[in-house]
């Protein structure tokens, strides 16, 4: 640490009145330190070194979800104004007119989508207790998340769906339904039409229980298979937003939704192989009806 100038300079100008923020210490250079010295006695000073690490990476985090959030807003917000500002100013036809409307529509459903997302999110980072023990009954689970999927695909799709209904989960069942149903949404939406989606569900008393999506769509690469639980991160820019994505589902079942009913999230996926997402349950929270 004494070879650090900025350190040999702090203590020779001595002015402590304020702290001194090293960073890029240690052998892999990944640790911040915050020093500060103290008067201690007559002719003694008292130096105080704090391990700030997690401080600055949290720091870090959050400067970069506000940056995110803005971006996100301020694209469809930037579509939206210029398209008002068309409206306004130019004398249009009324179908031309329409049509501006319509897309100053899906901009505002983007926006709607992504603060709902967000809240989602904060409602259950305020919650970081264990998910309740209510009896979730996935017999109605499979038949709405059947409905859904079948009202996304518009019939693009062969949809099944198989499953042992005569055991259910102990949880939250808004915030089970929400985490399967992103899944079986972004299986709807990235894949091709014609594609298979296979919704399972599978359990017996003593072991796990999983309920998992599989796609016959495009895969995912495998440099991105630990990022995609990122807020905001895509492997797909433009495909995520064109199908309504915010980039956020995955990160709000896996943070929030898995840990709190003690689950996690195993997904499997190669380019042109399909992607298979499962949650998997620990024994302690199935149940048969
Ligand atoms: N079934 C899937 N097939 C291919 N890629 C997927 C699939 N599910 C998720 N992804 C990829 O993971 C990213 C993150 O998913 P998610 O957090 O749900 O955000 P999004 O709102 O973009 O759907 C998606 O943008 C997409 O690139
Ligand atoms: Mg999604």
């Amino acid at each position: 640490m004494i070879r650090r100038p900025e350190f040999v300079r702090y203590l020779n100008d001595r002015l402590f009145d304020e702290p001194l923020l090293i960073e890029q210490m240690g052998s892999n250079s990944n640790l911040s330190l915050m020093i500060q010295v103290f008067p201690f006695s007559e002719n003694r000073r008292l130096l105080l070194a704090q391990d700030v690490t997690d401080l600055r990476k949290a720091e870090a985090m959050r400067r970069d979800f506000v940056a995110n959030v803005s971006h996100e807003m301020r694209t469809p917000l930037t579509v939206m104004t210029g398209f008002l500002e068309a409206v306004q100013t130019l004398d249009l036809e009324p179908a031309k007119k329409e049509e501006y409307l319509e897309l100053m529509m899906v901009q505002g459903k983007r926006m709607k989508s992504l603060v709902e997302d967000l809240l989602t999110l904060a409602n259950l980072e305020a919650n970081t207790q264990p998910a309740p023990q209510s009896k979730v009954s996935m017999q109605t689970i499979l038949a709405m998340l059947k409905n859904e999927a079948e009202a996304l695909s518009h019939g693009r799709h062969v949809i099944s769906i198989e499953g042992d209904a005569n055991y259910s989960l102990l949880g939250d069942e808004r915030e089970l339904i929400s985490a399967f149903s992103n899944l079986v949404s972004n299986a709807v939406r990235y894949t091709p039409d014609g594609g298979n989606i296979q919704i399972a569900w599978s359990a017996t008393p003593k072991n796990d229980a999983e309920f998992s999506v599989r796609d016959s769509g495009p895969g995912i690469p495998s440099e991105h298979l630990p990022r995609l639980t990122e807020r905001f991160y895509r492997v797909d820019r433009s495909r995520s937003r064109e199908t309504g994505g915010t980039g956020l589902g995955l990160a709000i079942i896996v943070k929030h939704v898995a840990t709190r009913h003690q689950a996690q999230l195993l997904i499997e996926s190669a380019p042109g192989e399909g992607s298979r997402f499962a949650i998997e349950f620990p024994s302690a929270r199935v149940v048969s009806i």
